[in-house]
């Protein structure tokens, strides 16, 4: 019997590091994209080209892009919030080139400085550049369900947004509850309000686990078909401009889930859950991961 796949888009060498309070060497950023390109992952976030004033910790991704080993199966991935940052990526030739905005107004002036409407606008000649080159574009969207400043969003606001994206060229669409508060009625509501917009195999899930929902809301998007979700190796993360905002939802922990589920990632979560456990040692923290703990107490 053939098992359903499901995509893991790798985010916590770039969501996740971008929240160290001490930035993490290319070398180790590099061991790390290589070590879980090994145990099986196809898409990795390498990092980001955006200020060094506003986040010093990614200011050397251009360096782990030139050192990670390409593999013509594994996609190398970066965020870029605005044209300059779109040189960097093409300059190191990332697979995918990610934009990203907010549904909420107060959120997205306080990560990127501008409006939703002027994002859009900025992101006009970067969709644009990186589709002339070749690229995949991935348009992520922050705060689909809640805003630590303007409370919950409502799942037409969001469309609104999703809309406009896929008007400019965007392939695919990462939904982010950025500070962790859905639950799966809330995820039902907004892919009611989402899927109508694109192929289901175009729109991606991003959870963040700080009230403990990140499994319940992955496994209420499985059942209505979802087939991508973006995760963070130990549950790395957090968010500079979302206080309390606790780590991206742990690949570890949906790794477990998926395999239960009986689904295809080609991931060997043995040999992921030793990158997470490396990491977690070199930044001097505890594993947040249920099932890496679980896995290292075997
Ligand atoms: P600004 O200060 O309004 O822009 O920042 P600016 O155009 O005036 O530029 C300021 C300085 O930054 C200038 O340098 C530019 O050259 C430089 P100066 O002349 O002062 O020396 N600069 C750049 N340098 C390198 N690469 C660039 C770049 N652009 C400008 N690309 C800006 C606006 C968008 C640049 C800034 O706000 C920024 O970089 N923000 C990034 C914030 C960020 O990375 N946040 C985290 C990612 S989003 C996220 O984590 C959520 C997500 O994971 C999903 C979820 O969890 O919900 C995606
Ligand atoms: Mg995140």
């Amino acid at each position: 019997m053939t098992r359903e796949k499901v995509t893991l888009v790798e985010v916590g060498l770039r969501d996740g590091l971008q929240n160290e309070s001490t930035p993490v060497s290319a070398d180790n950023r590099v061991r790390w994209f290589d070590a879980l390109a090994d145990a099986g992952m196809k898409r990795i976030e390498a990092g980001s080209f955006v200020s060094p004033r506003w986040v010093p910790q990614m200011a050397n991704t251009d360096e782990v892009m030139a050192q990670i080993q390409r593999r013509p199966d594994v996609s190398a991935e970066v965020l870029v919030p605005n044209t300059k940052g779109l040189e960097g990526a093409l300059a190191c030739d990332a697979d995918v080139i990610a934009v990203f905005t907010a549904a909420s107004e107060t959120f997205n002036r306080k990560n990127i400085n501008c409006s939703i409407a002027e994002s859009i606008e900025r992101f006009q000649p970067v969709v644009a550049g990186a589709r002339a080159a070749g690229k995949r574009v991935r348009a992520y969207v922050s705060c689909v369900v809640g805003c630590p400043y303007e409370g919950r969003i409502a799942p037409g606001q969001v469309a609104d947004v999703v809309k406009q994206l896929l008007e400019l060229g965007a392939d695919e669409v990462s939904l982010g509850d950025t500070i962790g508060v859905a639950r799966p009625r809330e995820v039902h509501a907004l892919l009611d309000a989402t899927l109508p917009l694109l192929p289901i195999e175009n729109l991606a899930l991003h959870c963040h686990d700080t009230r403990g929902q990140a499994i319940a809301n992955i496994y209420a998007a499985l059942d209505r078909g979802v087939r991508t979700f973006d995760s963070a190796v130990a549950g790395l993360g957090g968010c500079p401009y979302a206080k309390g905002a606790t780590g991206n939802v742990a690949t570890e922990d949906v790794l477990y889930l998926l395999q239960g589920e009986g689904f295809e990632t080609g991931v060997d979560l043995d040999a992921l859950a030793r990158v997470g456990h490396e990491i977690c040692e070199v930044l001097g923290r505890s594993n947040p991961s249920r099932t890496g703990k679980a896995l290292a107490a075997e």
